[in-house]
This record gives structure tokens, C-alpha cells and sequence, in this order.
């Protein structure tokens, strides 16, 4: 099993994080209670992403490395959409929400960045994700360009800061499962984008 960390940057860069090995964590069961409070704990000390997501990768590594039972806690791609969201903790005024989402193979998303920071793991299957930049003319203020494609693999884990910008596809002939770790969404910030039309809205 990969076990690499990474981040991706606003211009679409994919840069290698220190990973803890699977080995080096406690013994003793680490629960999404515990969880939940210690990324809360980061999200209040730390007011910069990056290092907030330096510190939240660790943390969702030794989560799901000591919680089997979260593994299986996705819902089977929809068949008609081609995928699942499973809501594992959301509440109002929490900083960040928690969820397992499963893409049929095949399947690909919109373009778009989260307008928060993100960490997505990849539980099973394969997931290539393509990142872009913002490339804005005087005309097209709103033009991307790619900066290449990279397939991520069980036991990887993706950190974006909010205005990464990418989209995904699910790979092989499995379903991809991911656990996904988002803050709170400036919807002023988040933008699906269309690069034959060089343009991008809200959503
Ligand atoms: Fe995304």
C-alpha cells in the first residue's frame, strides 16, 4: 500500500508531504469523536491552511488506519448519477464536515475548486485527479489552463487549499470510495469552471 501525503497549491502544484508510517501510531483505538475534536482544536490554533493541513493529514491517517468500521461506511454509486455522498458528521456552526463519497468507474466530475481547504483519502479504487491553474486574459479573466493529471491509490491522502482547482475521475473497474474532510465553504470563493467557454460560476 502507497501511504504518500500531498498537497495540491492553487496553481495546481502536487507537492509531497511527510506521511507517517502506519506503524508509528498508538496502539489504542483513535475514534471520530476524537478526531472530531482535535482537527477542531488545529482549526482554532491555526488560522493558515497550509499548516492546518499539515497538521489535519496525520490525524485522518491515524483515523483510518485505526478505524476499520469507517471503511465500509459508504453508500453504493447511484446509477443514475454515478455517485454517493454518506454524511458521516455535519452539524451546524462545526467547523468542517466528514463524509465518504463513492464515483462509479468512469465516472468524472465538473472542474472545480471547494473554496476551503480539503483532504480527501482514497479508501479503495483509484481516483485520477487533473488540476488546473487560472491562466486569465483581459478577456477571459475567468481561463484556466491544465497542469497535468496524476491516479491516486488506496492509502494516499490529497490536501487542497481552497482554491485548488481539479477535477476527478473514478479509474479501474471498482468503484473509487474516499473519506473527505472539508471546512467551511466561502461560497463567494468556489467556482465550477468551463475551459472551451473560458468562463466560471458559482455553485
Ligand atoms: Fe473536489
Amino acid at each position: 500500500m502507497d501511504t504518500s501525503d500531498w498537497l495540491v497549491t492553487q496553481v495546481g502544484e502536487c507537492l509531497p508531504c511527510d506521511a507517517p508510517r502506519d506503524d508509528e501510531f498508538p496502539a489504542s483505538p483513535y475514534r471520530l469523536y476524537r478526531f472530531l475534536t482535535d482537527v477542531e482544536d488545529i482549526l482554532r490554533d491555526r488560522p493558515e491552511d497550509e499548516a492546518r493541513l499539515a497538521a489535519i493529514r496525520p490525524l485522518v491517517r491515524r483515523l483510518l488506519v485505526s478505524s476499520d468500521w469507517l471503511q465500509g461506511e459508504y453508500r453504493a454509486p447511484d446509477p443514475q448519477t454515478g455517485w454517493s455522498v454518506v454524511i458521516l458528521y455535519d452539524e451546524p456552526d462545526f467547523p468542517l464536515t466528514v463524509q465518504m463519497v463513492a464515483w462509479l468507474p468512469g465516472k468524472v466530475s465538473p472542474i472545480h475548486n471547494h473554496g476551503t481547504w480539503g483532504v480527501v483519502a482514497v479508501v479503495s479504487g483509484e481516483e485520477k485527479n487533473t488540476l488546473w491553474k487560472r491562466s486569465p486574459t483581459p478577456e477571459f479573466p475567468d481561463r484556466i489552463e491544465s497542469v497535468g493529471d496524476r491516479i491516486f491509490l488506496p492509502g494516499e491522502i490529497i490536501s487542497f487549499l481552497p482554491d485548488a482547482i481539479h477535477c476527478i475521475e473514478a479509474m479501474g473497474e471498482e468503484p473509487t470510495i474516499t473519506f473527505n474532510l472539508y471546512g467551511v465553504t466561502d461560497y463567494q470563493r468556489r467556482f465550477e469552471f468551463n475551459p472551451r467557454d473560458r468562463t466560471a460560476h458559482l455553485f
